[in-house]
């Protein structure tokens, strides 16, 4: 029976098959039922004869766009501080500003420009920090919601290490805030769920982590943080917790890192070798920051390890230590940084390519939503649809070679239409 909800886009089709491989199908057809991607066509199968059909003609289709990490409270500071490394800008730029989230009505206005950018963006998929406050991140949520991009939005928790306007005031008052948090917005939301925010280890005690712990388990949702960013955050990890052997171990002796507990993990700029073995057996989502990553000196990271490796990895805009939301030059830093680390740091990890980057931003990062990120058949259907008319050139060029051009000149183009699990947003 045909539904309302189902139809048919036109136009020049692009999705990863693989990390190497790109599908193109020129005046192509990538039919929506239901919600879910029933494959792309050369010819129109007779079945979805009926299907009405949105013609984008000479326009590229491709899915639409994941975001593992980024920070809401963030997007007012953007470009502020970066001449600092991370924890004196923490110090001095981060903290001031997400304790202003206390204020619902700054929560409304200051989420409502982030909500707006990300709606205007080609990511149709977001992980998103809060602040450690309730009422904002109900707001934030609602806002969300609202976008239509389909998002897990964390309250962040914080116990130590913070200034006392940013700390909550022990690891019990912190974990009850979440419960109640959880219990508040459960079902509350169409496009967006909640996901368990402990900033990063130096802001969270071991008790505080044991609460998350207990209420991931009861509640079974998926948990973000940070990893291995910077080495004077590692050393004070070190000190820390002198007993767990590497920085992820300090998440996972509490049971928040990986196997029943979905994780993101941002940055792992500084992943060793036995890092990286529990990052791959715990199957955790490396969400790669590039630009973040060069803004606040952090380093580069060793995606091409990664990969090797059969790691998950996706890519994160890290607003505010990166300062472009659009996860297009999340994909063009991620291949320039790994150009410079293969040129300059290790002969042995090749360059990403195109290709790679794109599956990063698509399949790579949207696997940890489930199956989103291609239009291979029985994926949520995400879909953006660009049109590069703009980018002139004296001579006509190949489909894949607009496919590099669109990515690499994102904000020449325009973006003509969304749509985030099978509705228009
Ligand atoms: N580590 C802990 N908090 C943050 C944050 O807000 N941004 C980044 N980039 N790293 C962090
Ligand atoms: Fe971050």
């Amino acid at each position: 029976m045909m539904n309302v909800t189902d139809f048919v886009l036109k136009g020049h089709v692009f999705y990863s098959k693989s990390l190497n491989e790109i599908a193109c199908v020129a005046d192509g057809y990538v039919v929506c039922l239901e919600g879910i991607s029933a494959g792309v066509y050369a010819d129109l199968p007779d079945e979805y004869s009926e299907l009405p059909i949105y013609d984008f003609d000479d326009r590229l289709i491709i899915p639409g766009l994941v975001d593992l990490h980024t920070h809401a409270p963030q997007f007012a500071i953007r470009g502020l501080g970066t001449d600092l490394e991370l924890l004196d800008w923490l110090k001095e730029q981060v903290f001031a500003e997400e304790a202003k989230f206390a204020d619902a009505g700054y929560a409304e206005k200051a989420y409502s420009l982030f909500a707006d950018e990300l709606k205007r963006s080609a990511t149709t998929r977001a992980c998103v920090y809060g602040t450690i406050h309730v009422e904002a991140t109900e707001i934030l949520m609602q806002l969300l919601d609202d976008s239509g991009v389909c998002c897990m939005a964390g309250k962040v928790n914080t116990d130590r290490n913070a200034p006392n306007y940013l700390c909550e005031a022990d690891a019990a008052i912190s974990a009850e805030a979440t419960r109640k948090w959880l219990h508040d917005t459960a079902g509350r939301f169409r496009n967006v769920s909640p996901i368990i925010t402990p900033r990063f280890i130096p802001s969270c005690s071991d008790p505080l982590m044991d609460e998350l712990s207990k209420i991931q388990k009861k509640c079974g949702v998926a948990v973000q943080s940070h990893l291995s960013e910077n080495p004077d955050e590692i050393e004070w990890v070190r000190q820390l917790c002198p007993d767990t052997g590497n920085y992820a171990g300090a998440y996972a002796k509490h049971g928040l890192l990986g196997k029943g507990c979905p994780t993101i993990m941002a940055h792992c700029v500084y992943s060793t070798d036995e890092e990286m073995d529990i990052l791959k057996e715990n199957g955790v989502f490396v969400a790669h920051c590039p630009q973040s990553n060069t803004n606040l000196s952090s380093g580069i990271a060793p995606v091409r390890k990664f990969l090797d490796r059969g790691i998950h990895v996706g890519l994160g805009s890290d607003i505010a230590g990166g300062t472009s939301l659009p996860i297009f030059r999340a994909m063009t830093d991620a291949i320039q940084s790994s150009k410079l680390y293969w040129r300059m740091v290790d002969k042995e990890a090749s360059p990403l390519s195109t290709s790679e980057a794109f599956y990063m931003a698509t399949k790579g990062g949207g696997a940890f939503f489930g199956k989103v990120g291609s239009f291979e058949p029985g994926y949520a259907f995400d879909a953006v649809v660009l049109d590069d008319s703009s980018l002139d050139h004296p001579q006509p060029l190949s489909l894949p070679e607009r496919l590099d051009r669109a990515i690499y000149l994102h904000d020449e183009l325009q973006i003509c239409c969304k749509y985030a699990d099978g509705r228009r947003c």
